[in-house]
């Protein structure tokens, strides 16, 4: 199997071969999956394909700036690395690792309540923002014992996932037996397990790391540590509300960004709500199946906000183009999920460190390419949006 360096590995479809074959069939599935039929989960990436660049030639620069401000942050380039739960499953490094990555290469890390690692060596690790998202998992109590951790270890932002009531329809993870394994009896396992059998380097390193995770940044009163359950019933306990929002705005003193907006009414409701920014996202077509790419949801959203808050996006991200269109169509950063996590599933450190190096060296080539000197002069001019994106459908 060629390692993350080698010169085969020049894309993130790469790194997610790989880490189809280093990971067992239940973990990769996991992380690849969407809900239902995976409409969502195709259409996030499929929309990008729908914007054209519209270059502007002879133009040459000897420098290209690819930093922008996220929140008061100074990034290296416009995309973060979104939460993304249960990482300590695809690599003992988990959350440690990518947060490690994303500083050495600049950025921000936002860090999944769904963590296996604490969230003070999530923060030590990374030189960069880190950001904590926040699942309402082990009640109002636990939650805010997590909120005042993050606070004091110097999480400079609470994101607030909106999109998860119940946990979408993941297929593959029925199929693939995840409750089983993560919470079910022997018995209930032993259906399971060849696939994980069949997958010894990374069964070996998931036994030297003591099995599945707890969950080190959910304490409830009395029990320590939550342990890891299949993510239906985390999710199942999690559901946030706006009256949860009012809740947060007073024992979190610093930014709220809410994840998980798609439609005009939700961003200036979370506006209204106090959140300084919002992520326009289906959570990578995990939830909602046949809701709309969130590319296409952009225009509707960064048009009503109309600059009252930061719009980040996320969903389909693969390539460095996809990040300058999404900038281009007015998001301030993008949040990247799948494509840093093959990286992870891959290889760990040096996996999430390789993805985000294709996907910055992409981007700066793209914006050469397109005739633009820095992140800061992309606008909507140099791409071409279909049509009906840009109308607001009538409530
Ligand atoms: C394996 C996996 C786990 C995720 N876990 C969380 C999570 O714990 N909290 C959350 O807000 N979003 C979660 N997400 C959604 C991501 O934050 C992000 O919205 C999505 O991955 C973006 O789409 P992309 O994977 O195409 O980049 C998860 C996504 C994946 C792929």
């Amino acid at each position: 199997m060629p390692g993350v360096g080698s010169p085969h590995v020049v894309n993130i479809e790469d790194l997610r071969r790989l880490a189809q074959r280093r990971l067992p069939k239940a973990v990769f599935d996991y992380l690849d999956g969407g809900a239902a039929d995976e409409v969502t989960l195709r259409e996030n990436c499929r929309a990008f394909q729908e914007v054209v660049l519209r270059p502007r030639h002879a133009i040459a620069h000897e420098k290209c700036d690819l930093r922008t401000r996220v929140l008061g942050h100074e990034i290296s380039f416009p995309a973060m690395l979104a939460p993304v739960g249960y990482s300590r499953l695809m690599h003992p490094g988990g959350e440690v690792a990518a947060a490690r990555a994303a500083g050495e290469i600049g950025t921000g890390f936002i860090l999944s309540t769904i963590s296996g690692h604490k969230l003070e060596d999530v923060r030590a690790a990374s030189s960069g923002p880190v950001w904590y998202q926040l699942y309402v998992v082990g009640g109002r109590e636990a939650a805010e014992a997590a909120i005042e951790r993050a606070r004091a270890a110097g999480f400079s932002a609470l994101v607030i996932t909106i999109d998860t009531p119940v946990a979408g329809m993941r297929e593959r993870d029925l199929r693939n037996g995840v409750k089983e394994l993560m919470g079910g009896s022997l018995l209930a396992k032993i259906p399971f397990i060849p696939q994980l059998l069949a997958h010894p380097r990374w069964l070996a390193a998931f036994v030297l790391d003591g099995g599945v995770p707890k969950l080190e940044n959910i304490l409830t009163p009395g029990k320590g540590a939550m342990r890891m359950t299949d993510v239906a019933a985390a999710l199942a306990s999690a559901v946030v509300t706006w009256n949860d929002l009012r809740w947060l705005r007073k024992v979190w003193p610093a930014p709220i960004v809410v994840k998980g907006v798609l439609t005009a009414d939700d961003a200036l409701r979370a506006i209204d709500e106090g959140a300084s920014g919002v992520v326009v996202s289906n959570h990578g077509g995990r939830q909602l199946d046949g809701v709309a790419a969130s590319l296409r949801a952009l225009p509707e959203i960064v048009a009503a906000v109309n600059g009252q808050a930061e719009v980040l996006m996320d969903g389909g991200i693969r390539r460095g183009s996809d990040i300058v269109k999404a900038i281009c169509m007015g998001a301030r950063s993008v949040l990247v999920g799948r494509a840093y996590a093959y990286g992870l599933g891959a290889a760990g450190h040096a996996g999430v460190g390789r993805a985000l190096e294709i996907l910055r060296a992409d981007v700066e080539r793209t914006l050469r390419l397109l005739g633009c000197a820095s992140v800061a002069e992309l606008n909507s001019s140099l791409v071409e949006v279909p049509e009906g994106w840009r109308a607001k459908p009538r409530a």
